[in-house]
């Protein structure tokens, strides 16, 4: 008896698998190597890739099953869905006013100082009916769906308070619950001190006393992140927030580097978190420190493209280094309010000289490895959850160089087709 094939998608231009020869992240000339199979096809049995090939080797080994549905993907790239390994996607409102303060000079630590950025992120979210922050966040989580997000970490972090932190922790659980999407929960209760403490300490101690063990008994966070920066959390206090995190189970991660290097991706190192996040300012220490872990650089060039800055993470140096990259958006009301991946690979290949297939490795097989997700996705091999995207390109490489529109065409998640884009056979020039 043939097993049951739900879908069977045929006629890929370029299927780009992101597949790798062995386990973990891709470091180095591998993540040059983008999988390509031309002409490819993929067929899908219960949610998961039974066969991947050729054509012929997909019609074998489906051996005269006859599938439920067939797609023709018409010559176009096929690719994995995007998955998101940083994000702060829920929150109540945009802070577009900052944008144009940052333009006209002002800097994001003048604009932390007056009341704005983080700081305003936590008055309009705290203010926010818990139903109505779902909804916003399920639209957007929506957006980036159709633009073949198929997996999102998001962290809390506008709380700040231990009601606050729940709230956002409960939204991002219906989120995983109520969208397509596979979410995964970062505790971000280390994000910025609120107003009413007179030291950074002792809102460290209620982060460790208070709200990590009620985080970590609800189950509703998988990782816990920390603000390394000057004036925010320093390496000793980022070293104690993580060593506690640690102690409750969750996975760790830090945003480091990112305006001042203050020695958070050395912690990061040292108690083998599965991320250091943010790079900008990493130094020649750092990279090799990184280079020689397990521990994978997170790089949001979306962050310095929405900051109106020039300076970008050194990507190149570090992938000559050997450190596992990842790529993601960053998406966040003030500094990153871009929820395209599509634009971040973009902004990563022209300003941080990636080369197409780097960028693409680390937004999905690389960013699967940052969240724990890489047994289950973030490339297109037998057994892994049948999470596909089809672009209306020919050329994979067309992605990042066709910068400023959605390429996706049809998202399948758990292979199901969720998303269609009406028509797109008849307005399309692939294939003329
Ligand atoms: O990753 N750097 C700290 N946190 C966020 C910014 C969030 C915000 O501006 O609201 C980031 O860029
Ligand atoms: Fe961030």
């Amino acid at each position: 008896m043939p097993e049951t094939i739900d879908l069977l998608l045929l006629g890929a231009g370029q299927l780009v698998t992101c597949g790798r020869p062995e386990k973990g992240p891709r470091r180095g000339p591998a993540l040059s190597d983008p999988g390509i199979v031309e002409g490819g096809a993929i067929a899908v049995s219960k949610g998961r890739i039974f066969a991947i090939g050729s054509e012929d080797e997909v019609l074998s080994a489906i051996d005269g099953a006859q599938p439920t549905k067939t797609i023709d993907a018409g010559g176009r790239v096929v690719m994995p869905g995007w998955v998101e390994p940083h994000t702060h996607a829920v929150f109540a409102s945009y802070r577009a006013d900052e944008y144009e303060a940052r333009i006209r000079g002002d800097s994001y630590l003048d604009i932390e100082r007056r009341g704005g950025g983080i700081k305003k992120s936590v008055r309009d979210l705290r203010a926010m009916d818990e139903d109505i922050l779902f909804e916003k966040s399920r639209r957007r989580l929506m957006r980036m769906f159709e633009e073949g997000v198929t997996t999102i970490e998001i962290k809390s972090g506008y709380g700040l308070d231990l009601e606050n932190e729940m709230k956002m922790l409960r939204v991002i659980a219906r989120l995983g619950a109520e969208t397509p999407l596979d979410v995964v929960a970062t505790f971000l209760g280390a994000h910025q001190v609120p107003p009413g403490y007179d030291d950074t300490e002792s809102y460290v101690d209620v982060v460790i006393d208070e709200m990590l063990p009620a985080v970590a008994d609800s189950g509703l966070a998988s990782f816990m992140d920390v603000f390394c920066e000057k004036g925010v959390f320093d390496a000793a206090q980022t070293r104690r927030l993580l060593e506690a995190g640690r102690n409750h189970g969750l996975g760790l991660k830090v945003h480091s580097d990112e305006i001042f290097a203050i020695g958070g991706t050395e912690v990061a190192v040292e108690l083998g978190a599965v991320s250091a996040d943010h790079l900008t300012k990493i130094t020649p220490d750092g990279i090799r420190m990184l280079a020689e872990s397990g521990t994978i650089g997170v790089l949001l060039p979306s962050t310095s493209f929405g900051l109106a800055s020039r300076h970008f993470a050194p990507a190149r140096e570090m992938v000559e280094a050997g450190v596992a990259i990842a790529l993601s958006s960053d998406f966040n009301p003030g500094s990153a309010p871009s929820s395209s991946m599509q634009l971040a690979i973009s902004i990563a290949c022209s300003q941080m000289r990636l080369v197409p297939a780097e960028a693409i490795n680390a937004a999905t097989i690389n960013a699967a490895c940052a969240i724990g997700m890489d047994s289950e996705t973030g490339s297109l091999e037998i057994g892994k959850k049948a999470d596909i995207v089809l672009y209306d390109n020919e050329d994979y490489r067309e992605i990042p160089s066709r910068a400023g529109s959605n390429h996706a065409v049809l998202v399948i998640k758990d292979g199901s087709v969720a998303r269609e884009l009406n028509d797109f056979r008849s307005r399309s020039e692939v294939g003329l």
